[in-house]
């Protein structure tokens, strides 16, 4: 099996790519995690991606200015030197610009911690608290130039209880990021998403059960 090269970006904790690079661990998993890298030397999850035998880049963005086009390049002399196929966006908190994106067209996935389009942009679950919201939950998608819009690959809802706290919610959400990033990050390595008119076909369907997981009954 030819199993496609993926960088996931990172700036933080890294718990996603670590979902990420454990699915990757198993040899039927048609990706492998090729390369994690941040933009914040100091970030979590680079220490963990090493520990898993990943090489790791470290882009300090701070060292670009206000030179976004700089920055960017770097990032994509890194992904080019390591023979990237596939992006993942992983709690990865830089904007990138349309060329960028544009370069990456439908091979570059990021997970949003909310059903989009409801709640993009930051605490999205105290907005969904706020809201009264019964349902919340996370989605990966394709990037597009805007932020947090573009074709949704996969949601996975969780219920909102009465005596919810923000983090409650926000560790529930999690979870569910946890299962559908790998899940997502499969059905697009394998061919097996299309984008049509601005939406996601899985295996030709619109609405795909294989899209979609739901809130349990408990
Ligand atoms: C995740 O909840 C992810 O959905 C979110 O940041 C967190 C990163 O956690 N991303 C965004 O808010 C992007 N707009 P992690 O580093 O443990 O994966």
């Amino acid at each position: 099996m030819n199993r496609k090269r993926v960088a996931v970006l990172i700036s933080g904790r890294g718990s996603n790519m670590a979902a990420l690079i454990k699915a990757a661990q198993d040899p039927a998993f048609p990706a492998e995690i090729a390369l994690v890298a941040s933009n914040r030397p100091d970030a979590g999850g680079l220490a963990i991606a090493r520990d898993a035998g990943i090489e790791t880049e470290a882009i300090d963005h701070t060292r670009f200015g206000k030179d976004r086009p700089a920055f960017e390049r770097a990032l994509q002399d890194v992904l080019e030197a390591h023979r990237i196929e596939l992006v993942c966006l992983a709690g990865f908190m830089r904007l990138l610009s349309p060329g960028f994106v544009e370069t990456w067209q439908n091979r570059m996935l990021n997970i949003h911690p909310a059903l989009l389009p409801a709640f993009k942009g930051l605490d999205t679950h105290r907005r969904a608290l706020d809201a009264g919201a019964k349902v919340h939950g996370a989605t990966v998608h394709f990037v597009v130039p805007e932020m947090d819009a573009g074709p949704i690959i996969m949601q996975g809802a969780v219920k909102v209880y009465a005596d919810d706290t923000e983090a409650a919610l926000a560790d529930r959400v999690l979870a569910v990021e946890h299962r559908i990033y790998p899940l997502a990050l499969q059905l697009v390595a394998q061919g097996r998403v299309e984008v049509a008119d601005g939406h996601c076909l899985i295996d030709g369907q619109r609405v795909p059960e294989a899209g979609q997981l739901s809130p349990t009954e408990d």
